[in-house]
């Protein structure tokens, strides 16, 4: 079977970017002149994936308004000289098909991935958080689609992870396994934990923010009770899903930025600025000049 729909869960409050999210979504922060959610609708779609639920909730009607049309704006962009920016604003509406759900009640991102059950059905999907850009190194391809590869030839769930330092193993879902085929970048899933002390996590494999699943995992999450933070978590429900079917997890050839941490949004910041040839050189002798270099 092959992957046609894509799940976003932009539901969280982003208490981490207070005040700057007390009236605009923190998937809406913006990377130079692009909001977060923007790279990561266009990562799906770069995958061949225009099939796209977004899980919203309360606070976060910009993210509408940011993927439809918006005639008075470009009305005034036309009146004002400034044609060049009209395609720019209006081909956002026209990068997806995009629909929205409503997270009531802030129950947890396994709760998230729930309520796009009646939407995807009985199909494999992927899973793409809102918060999290991936970035992959020159000459590989997009984040996702280096799991959707593994998902086309192993037909089973397949989950992107990380190594992460193991200071920080207590912030993320982290994966244990074997070695399929005796490539240590591709696992065979046998357990897997979300946010366990550091004397109790098995490996230091982080879930790094991108899924493929099999459908059964929506069984699996209706048997997900409250897990860490009383919420209901889908690290957990995946586990179930490993101890029924066949799941994967790929270290894959990516940098992750996990923008729902300050600090990681000032490197993706930085890092994207030196990558813009309109601003690229100015910023690197901005940062010189404070660097003495
Ligand atoms: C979520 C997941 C966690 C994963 C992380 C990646 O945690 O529950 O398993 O490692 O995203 O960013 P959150 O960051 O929402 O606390």
């Amino acid at each position: 079977m092959t992957v046609n729909k894509a799940v976003i869960p932009a539901a969280g409050m982003g208490t981490r970017f207070l005040p700057a999210t007390k009236s605009m979504p923190k998937e809406m922060l913006p990377i130079i002149d692009k909001p977060v959610l923007q790279y990561v609708i266009e990562e799906a779609v770069a995958c061949g994936i225009t099939d796209i639920l977004v899980v919203t909730g309360r606070g976060k009607r910009a993210i509408e308004n940011h993927f439809d049309y918006n005639p008075e704006l470009e009305a005034f962009l036309k009146a004002n000289g400034k044609e060049d920016l009209i395609d720019r604003v209006r081909s956002i509406a026209d990068l997806a098909n995009i629909h929205y759900v409503r997270q009531k009640e802030q129950r947890g991102l396994g709760d998230a991935i729930a309520l796009a059950h009646d939407h995807v059905g009985e199909e494999p999907f992927a899973v793409l958080l809102g918060d999290t850009i991936i970035q992959p190194h020159d000459g590989e391809q997009p984040g996702l689609r280096q799991l959707l590869n593994v998902y086309e030839k192993l037909q089973g769930s397949v989950v992107a992870v990380h190594r992460v330092p193991e200071q920080w193993v207590s912030r993320y879902g982290i994966v244990d396994g074997s070695p399929l085929n005796g490539n240590d970048d591709l696992l065979d899933l046998k357990q897997l934990v979300e946010k366990p002390p550091v004397d109790r996590a098995p490996t230091n494999l982080a879930i790094a923010g991108r899924y493929v699943f099999n459908h059964q995992i929506f069984d699996c999450l209706k048997h997900t009770g409250r897990g860490v933070g009383g919420e209901i978590q889908l690290t957990d429900a995946m586990n179930l899903l490993a101890g029924e079917q066949k799941m994967y997890a790929l270290a894959w050839q990516a940098r992750r930025f996990d923008i729902g941490n300050r600090l990681e949004y000032v490197r993706c910041f930085i890092d994207f600025a030196l990558k813009r040839e309109d601003i690229a050189d100015e910023i690197r002798k901005h940062i010189e000049v404070l660097l003495h270099v």
